[in-house]
């Protein structure tokens, strides 16, 4: 196989498991990169299947395609992650999970004083926030930020 661009799209989509549509998407967001060959077909070279899998592994977590896009960037010559690398990020994506998944918690207590409530109270729900008119008091969830912030 070598070291060269020469695996067709096809062949990135039946490898990864991913549809040739995705993969054009992951091109146009920045993720992947791949060139032309002298029909001008796309042709990538071997380590995609590494960068689609780890894409794959990210978004399982619900990381979005732009934190997968500076997860990559932040990574020395903007380069396919190795076994190292992967490390890394995995660690970082753990802690972004642990923090989302203590943020649902938190939610999930909030939300028990809405039910059998109804109230949708601007100031008082912290599930409410008709146009976004606590972002005067800085950007995110507010309400919820206050309770993260309390010991
Ligand atoms: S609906 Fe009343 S506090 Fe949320």
């Amino acid at each position: 196989m070598g070291n060269q661009a020469n695996l067709s799209i096809g062949s990135v989509a039946k490898r990864t498991g991913v549809t040739a549509s995705a993969l054009h998407f992951y091109e146009a967001k920045g993720l992947i990169s791949s060139e032309r060959d002298a029909s001008n077909q796309r042709r990538y070279h071997p380590t995609v299947i590494r960068r689609v899998s780890i894409i794959k592994a990210a978004q399982k977590l619900g990381l979005s395609l732009e934190n997968i896009k500076n997860a990559f960037a932040s990574l020395p010559s903007n380069r396919t992650p190795d076994q190292k690398d992967w490390q890394k990020l995995s660690m970082a994506w753990q802690e972004e999970l642990d923090r989302r998944i203590a943020s649902l918690q938190r939610l999930s207590v909030l939300m028990n004083s809405c039910i059998g409530c109804g109230c949708l109270s601007m100031d008082k729900c912290p599930l409410y926030n008709q146009d976004d008119h606590l972002s005067q008091y800085g950007p995110g969830p507010v309400l919820l930020q206050q309770k993260e912030d309390q010991p």
